[in-house]
């Protein structure tokens, strides 16, 4: 099997980080041609050194990390601190990066790599979609050399920033829109699926005992981020974003359904929705496939066996 060109849009973010070291360590089945940060949980700057502290963790200078848009389309930026603490890794306790970012914007980088790229690139989206809608705009021909995006976002359900919308996509619904209307295969996993995946005391103690710096950050976030969900879901900590990295290396692990999704534009209630009609009731073609079901236990058997690969001691 040869590695999948793969590039991950991130905004790290606690959950964004378990996702990226997920990917670091799976150097076989992807070949990470670069992460791209965008303003999200925390500002740009942030997001972006965070990612470069997650890279020296993982032990992996040999992918690039390029900055983005700091800030949404139309909607002013909205930041998620109140849940990943004022760096966005609380809990990981890690020092400043050992290497810069890379020169070139994000969204040029993506627009450079799917149109030089002589294989489909795999988009894997973490936070709000300004990066890749901003490319797909800068130059739609890209379209027809993405392999596939899968995206955190979005819910069939309620929401978790409004009682209607998920955090990524009201934090960006008109870059989510330019993407969900691009016509390139979509995976969707919302709050649905990504609820079900739950970090629970033993989850994380089987994590804990890897006994590694990897390890440690890991489980130094999920006990924060945990606290936070349980005060507002009494449940742990969802693995929203590793859930896109499981469902690339493990698609079995997941179900869902291909169905139209709309996002909500509109001022109200159910701004930054995401309208998922599961029956077909539009007639309208379908846009995305959305998950609906994880096996959880297979999911954490999967990451605690992936972070196990990680170097003991970071760069
Ligand atoms: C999503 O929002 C962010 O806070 C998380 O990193 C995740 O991408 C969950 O709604
Ligand atoms: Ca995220």
């Amino acid at each position: 099997m040869s590695a999948r060109p793969l590039i991950i849009d991130c905004d790290p973010g606690q959950d964004d980080a378990v996702a990226l070291l997920l990917a670091f360590a799976s150097a076989e089945e992807f070949d990470l041609l670069g992460v791209t940060a965008v303003a999200g949980n925390v500002p740009l700057a942030r997001t972006e050194s965070n990612a470069r502290r997650i890279r020296d963790l993982a032990g992996r200078p040999d992918v690039p990390v390029y900055a983005g848009c700091s800030r949404p389309m139309v909607r002013e930026p909205e930041t998620a601190e109140y849940i990943h603490g004022p760096t966005g890794i609380d809990g990981a306790d890690l020092p400043e990066p050992s290497r810069t970012a890379e020169a070139a914007h994000a969204v040029d980088f993506l627009v450079d790599a799917l149109s030089a790229t002589q294989e489909p690139i795999t988009l894997a989206t973490l936070g709000p979609l300004t990066n890749v809608a901003l490319a797909i705009v800068k130059n739609p021909a890209i379209c027809g050399n993405v392999r596939e995006i899968v995206t955190m976002g979005g819910a069939m359900g309620l929401g978790n920033v409004t009682p209607a919308a998920e955090f990524n996509i009201h934090a960006d619904p008109h870059a989510a829109h330019v993407v969900f209307e691009a016509g390139v295969p979509l995976t969707m996993i919302g709050l649905d699926v990504t609820h079900q995946a739950i970090a629970t005391p033993p989850r994380l103690e089987a994590i804990r005992a890897l006994g590694t710096a990897p390890a440690a950050a890991v489980c130094g976030m999920l006990d924060l981020y945990g606290e936070k969900n349980i005060e507002a879901y009494h449940h742990g900590a969802p693995m929203h974003d590793p859930c896109v990295i499981a469902y690339l290396l493990a698609s079995e692990l997941f179900e869902g359904r291909d169905m139209r999704v709309d996002v909500e534009l509109g001022d109200g209630h159910c701004f930054g929705r995401t309208v998922c009609d599961l029956h077909g009731r539009t007639g309208a073609a379908t846009n995305a496939h959305v998950l609906q079901r994880v096996d959880a236990d297979g999911f954490f058997a999967m990451l605690t066996e992936r972070l196990a690969r990680l170097p003991v001691d970071p760069i």
